[in-house]
């Protein structure tokens, strides 16, 4: 399956991570350990399996390691590992002073890399991640299925999250069903890849306004491809991993089978809470938002059942929102 030339892309992707990995074990990775260590709560276990790393301050370090052992570098160059600079024409390190996170293939193959800064440059990106190529294509790759997917299939569910160290804090506390979008925005594709494992997903996205509002278009993007969302919003300000970090395991556990929504219910709460109950206009277009994510769900039946669900939430007639909802699946073609 694999094109002319990833095998050894593959190999050279293989390398690059037990170097990032070696150099985080090493002397030269001692802050970014103490950093894992201390400051995340992340175990010598979790580094190991995740196979996290570090790429030092210097801007050479893992282009001198690959040249001693003779990774050709048009290959350094194809994995955005090495950046050109025009002015001096030569060539460095694009991760520097970042903790490594491999992102693996659901086969557990090294696919690329997620950096994150631990420099306090305002004007460098919190994470940085390998260029997009055939072999690393984001909006297909779900951090963490290769450690999720047998959890994710007995489970019968799936958590997704946003981030890196949200995956790496659940998996630490035994919640091995947790899978990462990487960035908010859920995609289609992505979606599609989480259905062949399960047709559950519990969303915990980070409690602000960016997380709420990725989870209102997730939820869509799900249920198109005959998903149930389910939501847990966490306490303001929080994510899965500093709520696991300050209140532990349980707390978590706790938490989330007593807050978890079903999508309709979140939508509600939503709209209720930003006001958008208040107003009759404002009523009608939150009642037509919802009867458009209706909409998306394939079987003709469980639509039925939500408009039902949704006429009796808030006191609308359910002929009124059948009339609606026959307008915009003819709308949608
Ligand atoms: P910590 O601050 O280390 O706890 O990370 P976080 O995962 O909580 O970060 P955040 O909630 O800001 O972002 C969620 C995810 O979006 C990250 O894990 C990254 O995958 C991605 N992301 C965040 N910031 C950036 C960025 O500046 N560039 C890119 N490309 N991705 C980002
Ligand atoms: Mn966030
Ligand atoms: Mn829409
Ligand atoms: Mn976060
Ligand atoms: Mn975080």
């Amino acid at each position: 399956r694999e094109k002319p030339g990833e095998e050894s892309r593959t190999e050279t992707l293989r390398w690059a991570a037990k170097f990032f990995h070696q150099t985080l074990q090493g002397s030269e990775g001692k802050t970014a350990s103490v950093y894992l260590g201390t400051e995340r709560g992340l175990s010598e276990k979790t580094i190991r399996s995740f196979g996290l790393g570090y790429a030092p301050e210097s801007w050479e370090h893992l282009f001198n390691a690959a040249k001693r052992s003779a990774i050709p570098q048009e290959h350094l160059v194809d994995l955005g590992l090495i950046t050109h600079n025009k002015q001096r024409n030569s060539w460095y390190d694009t991760f520097r002073n970042r903790v490594i996170f491999p992102v693996f293939s659901v086969g557990g193959q090294v696919v690329g890399f997620g950096g994150r800064t631990l420099g306090n440059d305002p004007h460098a990106p919190k994470y940085l991640n390998s260029p997009e190529s055939a072999l690393f294509e984001k909006s297909k790759l779900l951090y963490g299925l290769h450690a999720a997917k047998n959890e994710i299939r007995r489970m019968e569910s799936a958590i997704l999250v946003e981030g890196y160290m949200d995956v790496l804090a659940l998996h630490q506390a035994g919640i091995t069903n947790a899978v990462a979008s990487c960035g908010t925005s859920l995609t289609r594709y992505q979606a599609k890849i989480l259905q062949r494992y399960t047709r559950r997903v519990l969303f915990i996205y980070d409690a602000d306004p960016a997380g709420l509002k990725s989870m209102i278009t997730g939820i869509e993007t799900l249920l198109a491809e005959g998903i149930t969302p389910f939501v847990v919003m966490l306490p303001s300000g929080d994510d899965p991993d500093s709520f696991i970090r300050r209140e532990g395991r349980e707390k978590f556990l706790q938490f989330t089978e007593a807050e978890k929504l079903q999508f309709l219910e979140f939508q509600i709460r939503f709209f209720s809470e930003s006001g958008d109950f208040e107003q009759p206009e404002e009523k009608s277009r939150s009642i037509r938002s919802m009867v458009h994510t209706i909409a998306l769900i394939p079987d003709r039946i469980q639509q039925e059942l939500y408009l039902q669900e949704l006429a009796e939430k808030l006191s609308i007639s359910h002929s009124a929102l059948l009339e609606l909802l026959g307008k915009q699946l003819e709308a949608e073609g």
